[in-house]
C-alpha cells in the first residue's frame, strides 16, 4: 500500500490531496483564486503566488486532517514541477520539499500535463494502452499512452490551445474570466447551427484554432447589438469540439487502440463529455472521463501521477516534460 500527499500550485488553485495506491482519494482540498483574478480578466502571476503562500499550509493541514493520515505515515510527497507560473510553482515545491525533509519522505516532482492524464486512474481500473485527448488552458495534444513509461505525442495545436480559444472567445463575447465554463453555460441555451465557423482542419492529428477565433471575431464585428451570445457560444463550441472528437476517434481507430481518455480543464465541457460518452455506448471503444472536479487543476491527480510514474514504475516523473518540452524547474 502506498499513501501519497500531492500538492498543486501551477496556476490559480492551491490544492493538496492524499491518495492511496494512485486511485483512492482519501482527501482532496482546494482553494481557488478565480474570484481574485476575475477582476483582472486573467491570472496575475505575482498576485497568484502571494495567495498560494497565504493558503498553502492551511490546505495541506486540511487535506491531512480530512484523510486521517499523519505526515509520518505518508510514503511520499509529490508536487507539480511544471509547466506553470514560476512563482506559484515555487510555493508548492518549497512546501513539498519542507515536508519531505522534515518527515524524511521521498519527494516526487511531477509534470502537470502527465498529472492531468492520471486523473483518469482515480476511482477506475484504467491501464494503458490508450489514446488521450489532453485539452487544457495551455495545451492541446493527442497522445498515444502505450505504458506508464512510454508514450507518443501524435498531434498538437499549431497555435492556440483549445482552452485558450474558449477563454479568448469568451472575452470577445463579454463573458469574462474564466471563459470556458461561461461559454459552456451559454452554449446550452444556444443553437450550434446558427453560425458556420471553420473547424480549423489541419493535416494528421494536429489542430489549429486561430482561424476559428478570427472567424468568430469577424462575425461579431458585423452583428448588431445585443449579440446573440448563446448562439455564438454554441456555434463556436460545436466547431472546437467537433474537430477534437473527430481526430481523437480517428487516432484510436487508425492505431487500433480500444480506449480513449479525456484530460485537462476543457474535459469539463458538457458537450465534449456528451460526444465521447455517446461514443462509448457504441461498443468498440471505451471512454474514460475524469469526474468534473478532477478535470480542472487539483492535487489528487498529482498524487496519482506520482504513484503511477514514480512509485509503480520507479520512473523519473519528469520524463513527460522532456518529451512535451514543458518547462522544468
Ligand atoms: O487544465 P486546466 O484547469 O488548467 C491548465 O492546466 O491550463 O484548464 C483550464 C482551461 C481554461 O482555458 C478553461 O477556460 C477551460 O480549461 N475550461 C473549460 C471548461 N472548464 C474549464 N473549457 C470549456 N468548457 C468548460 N466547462
Ligand atoms: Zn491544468
Amino acid at each position: 500500500m502506498s499513501i501519497i500527499l500531492g500538492l498543486e500550485t501551477s496556476c490559480d488553485e492551491t490544492a493538496a490531496a492524499v491518495v492511496k495506491d494512485g486511485r483512492i482519494v482519501l482527501a482532496s482540498e482546494l482553494n481557488s483564486q478565480t474570484d481574485i483574478h476575475a477582476k483582472f480578466g486573467g491570472v496575475v502571476p505575482e498576485v497568484a503566488a502571494r495567495y498560494h503562500l497565504e493558503s498553502v499550509n492551511e490546505i495541506i493541514d486540511l487535506a491531512l486532517t480530512n484523510s486521517g493520515v499523519r505526515p509520518e505515515d505518508l510514503d511520499a510527497v509529490a508536487c507539480t514541477q511544471g509547466p506553470g507560473l514560476i512563482g506559484t510553482l515555487l510555493v508548492g515545491l518549497s512546501a513539498a520539499k519542507a515536508i519531505s525533509w522534515v518527515f524524511q519522505k521521498p519527494l516526487l516532482a511531477v509534470d502537470h500535463l502527465y498529472a492531468h492524464i492520471c486523473a483518469n486512474y482515480i476511482d477506475t481500473d484504467l491501464a494503458p494502452p490508450f489514446i488521450c485527448l489532453l485539452v487544457s488552458g495551455g495545451h492541446t495534444q493527442t497522445i498515444h499512452v502505450k505504458t506508464h513509461k512510454d508514450w507518443e505525442i501524435l498531434g498538437q495545436t499549431l497555435d492556440d490551445a483549445a482552452g485558450e480559444a474558449y477563454d479568448k472567445v469568451a472575452r470577445l463575447l463579454g463573458l469574462g474570466y474564466p471563459g470556458g465554463p461561461m461559454v459552456d453555460k451559454m452554449a446550452q441555451e444556444g443553437n450550434p447551427l446558427a453560425f458556420k465557423f471553420p473547424e480549423g482542419n489541419v493535416k494528421g492529428y494536429d489542430f489549429s484554432f486561430s482561424g476559428l477565433k478570427t472567424s468568430v471575431l469577424r462575425t461579431v464585428e458585423k452583428l448588431p447589438q445585443p449579440l446573440p451570445v448563446n448562439d455564438l457560444a454554441a456555434s463556436f463550441q460545436d466547431a472546437v469540439n467537433r474537430v477534437l472528437f473527430k481526430k481523437t476517434v480517428q487516432a484510436a481507430r487508425e492505431l487500433q487502440v480500444g480506449k480513449i481518455v479525456l484530460a485537462g480543464g476543457v474535459a469539463a465541457n458538457k458537450d465534449l463529455r456528451r460526444r465521447f460518452t455517446e461514443l462509448s455506448g457504441e461498443g468498440d471503444i471505451s471512454v474514460f472521463i475524469p469526474a468534473m472536479k478532477y478535470c480542472t487543476d487539483n492535487a489528487a491527480m498529482v498524487a496519482s501521477c506520482a504513484y503511477f510514474a514514480g512509485v509503480e514504475t520507479s520512473l523519473d516523473c519528469m520524463a513527460y516534460s522532456r518529451q512535451s518540452s514543458g518547462a522544468t524547474l
